[in-house]
């Protein structure tokens, strides 16, 4: 009991100074990493090793796997644990903070501003709301950001770029239920549309990343969508290919770090992920024809007024199925979380992703967060399905029958989900509705950019990896078995 107790708390170390020391990325400690490593395992088996030099023999052989064989001084740990956050790796090479974010030297930078036109029905571009002041839009890092996003290079194995989840030909989505990343791997989410993200308040489904530039840094380190490698492993990759390296001196002062790339990249999407001008914004725009009857009668049951030039008689209930107490605004989203029962396990009574509430900080936890998901725009849903956080509704008609239904019942549903009552009619002139909301988007081919060659002189090709690591696809377009 008691070796089992020392054992136990041996390993607890163990796991608290690699928590330390690697914080949420879940860097892999690697014993030969290009940093010669200030070596957490062996610092971490020192720890580990304090509670555990009097096991009896045999276990003591076991655990020298995972634990240490050395005593190590608890006051000489929290030393070890600092300079670890510090960059102990300062003797060998660069520092993380080198990798992250450099000072920039402005004599390198030769970019210009950019002028962004935004199609009709959408709002224009403003500092601070829509782009970031510490991240002005220029053409260079757009350039940058177009090249970096399509990359296969980006991923640890070569073969998944942001355009393979996000591809422009696919709404900017990948149109599956759960996406394939890297070894043909899946997650548990679907991936949402990259369009109209500019107006977007937070990102991910929980709203867990506050920008498009926190938001981009998380997929390149994600084990499952482009591989299980640190920062330090992409960037020094991204900093051999000569032209990438210069792209970053002209644009940031600096060679290439992820605060650069994560820049890039959301500057890209702020200016080629755009949907607007569609059939309802050329209406609202005083085009009485753009839409027929049936749509403008979904117009009215989703919430939004006739024009007033327009001499259409209907008899329809206006807001009758009550989407814009949430789809609401110019992009058709309050930015706001709900629950809807999608992902609720009926027998099992839980929920398959807790969404919002597991990324709210405790002590601003509520029960409603629970299995709520950030409301998606609505612009173009006919392009970025299946639908839902989980991909577990594939068409537009069965997203309005589970409306219909009033969504499906749990302790945290949102007040606003109730039977709607609506007629066959009435349903399917809501999905026409929903689909005179499809814009003019960027495709694939007017955005496809040549890639830096390689440092070997290697040409790259962004095409191949527009579609999935081929492993696992059939499972994929049933949501049920892909989980
Ligand atoms: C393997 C598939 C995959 C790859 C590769 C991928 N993503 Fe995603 N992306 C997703 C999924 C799934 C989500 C939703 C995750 C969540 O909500 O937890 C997401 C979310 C996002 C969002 C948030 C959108 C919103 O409305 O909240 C943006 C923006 C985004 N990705 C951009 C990128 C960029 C840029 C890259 C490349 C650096 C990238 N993605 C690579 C699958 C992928
Ligand atoms: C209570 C707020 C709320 C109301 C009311 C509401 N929605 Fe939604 N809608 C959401 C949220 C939140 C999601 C995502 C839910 C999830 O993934 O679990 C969503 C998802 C969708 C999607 C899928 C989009 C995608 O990219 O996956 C469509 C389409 C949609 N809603 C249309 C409608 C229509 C039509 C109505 C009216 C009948 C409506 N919504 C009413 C909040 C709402």
């Amino acid at each position: 009991m008691t070796s089992w107790l020392r054992w136990t708390v041996g390993l607890l170390v163990v796991a608290v100074l690699s928590l330390v020391s690697y914080g949420c990325n879940s860097e892999e400690p690697s014993p030969t990493g290009p940093s010669g490593s200030t070596g957490s395992p062996a610092q971490a088996g020192k720890a580990g090793s304090a509670a555990n030099t009097q096991n009896p023999q045999s276990q003591q052989a076991a655990n020298e796997l995972t634990t240490p064989t050395q005593r190590v001084d608890p006051k000489s740990l929290a030393k070890v644990v600092k300079e670890e956050v510090r960059g102990g790796e300062a003797q060998e090479g660069p520092t993380p903070f080198d990798y992250l974010w450099q000072p920039s030297k402005p004599e390198l930078i030769k970019d210009e501003a950019m002028n962004v036109s935004v199609p009709a029905g959408l709002m224009k571009l403003a500092a601070k709301i829509n782009v970031p002041i510490s991240n002005p839009i220029t053409k260079g890092k757009y350039e940058l950001g177009r090249q970096l996003y399509f990359d296969p290079r980006v991923s640890l194995d070569g073969t998944v770029s942001c355009a393979t989840c996000h591809n422009p030909d696919k709404g900017w989505t990948d149109n599956m239920a759960v996406s394939i990343g890297i070894d043909g791997q899946t997650g548990g989410r679907s991936a949402p549309t990259v369009l109209n993200t500019v107006y977007g308040r937070t990102m991910f489904w929980d709203g867990r990343a506050p920008s498009l530039e926190g938001q981009a840094q998380g997929p390149i380190q994600n084990p499952i969508e482009m591989g299980k490698q640190s920062y330090k492993e992409i960037i020094e990759r991204l900093r051999k290919i000569p032209g990438y390296h210069e792209q970053f001196q002209k644009v940031f002062g600096t060679t290439v770090t992820l605060d650069g790339m994560a820049k890039a990249i959301a500057t890209f999407e702020r200016v080629a992920a755009l949907s607007g001008n569609s059939k309802y914004d050329k209406y609202r725009e005083g085009d009485m024809k753009a839409l027929s009857d049936a749509e403008k009668r979904g117009m009215v049951l989703f919430g939004l007024r006739l024009h007033p030039d327009d001499d259409f008689k209907t008899d329809v209930v206006l807001q009758k199925a009550n989407c814009t107490a949430c789809h609401s605004g110019a992009n058709f989203t309050d930015e706001e979380f709900h629950n809807l029962g999608v992902g609720w396990d009926v027998s099992k009574k839980q929920f398959a992703d807790l969404g919002r509430w597991a990324v709210e900080p405790y002590g601003a936890r509520f029960d409603g967060s629970m299995g709520a998901f950030k409301t998606p725009t609505v612009r173009d849903a006919e392009r970025t399905g299946p639908c839902m956080h989980d991909g577990s509704i594939e068409t537009l008609e069965q997203v309005v029958d589970h409306y219909d239904k009033g969504g499906t019942p749990n302790p945290a549903l949102d007040k606003d989900m109730k039977p709607l009552k609506l007629t066959p009619t009435e349903k399917a002139d809501l999905v026409a509705f929903m689909k005179a909301l499809s814009g003019e988007t960027k495709k694939a081919a007017d955005l496809l950019p040549e890639l830096p060659p390689g440092p070997d002189g290697k040409k790259a090709d962004p095409r191949p990896a527009l579609n999935a690591p081929s492993k696992k696809v059939a499972a994929i377009f049933h949501p049920a078995s892909a989980r």
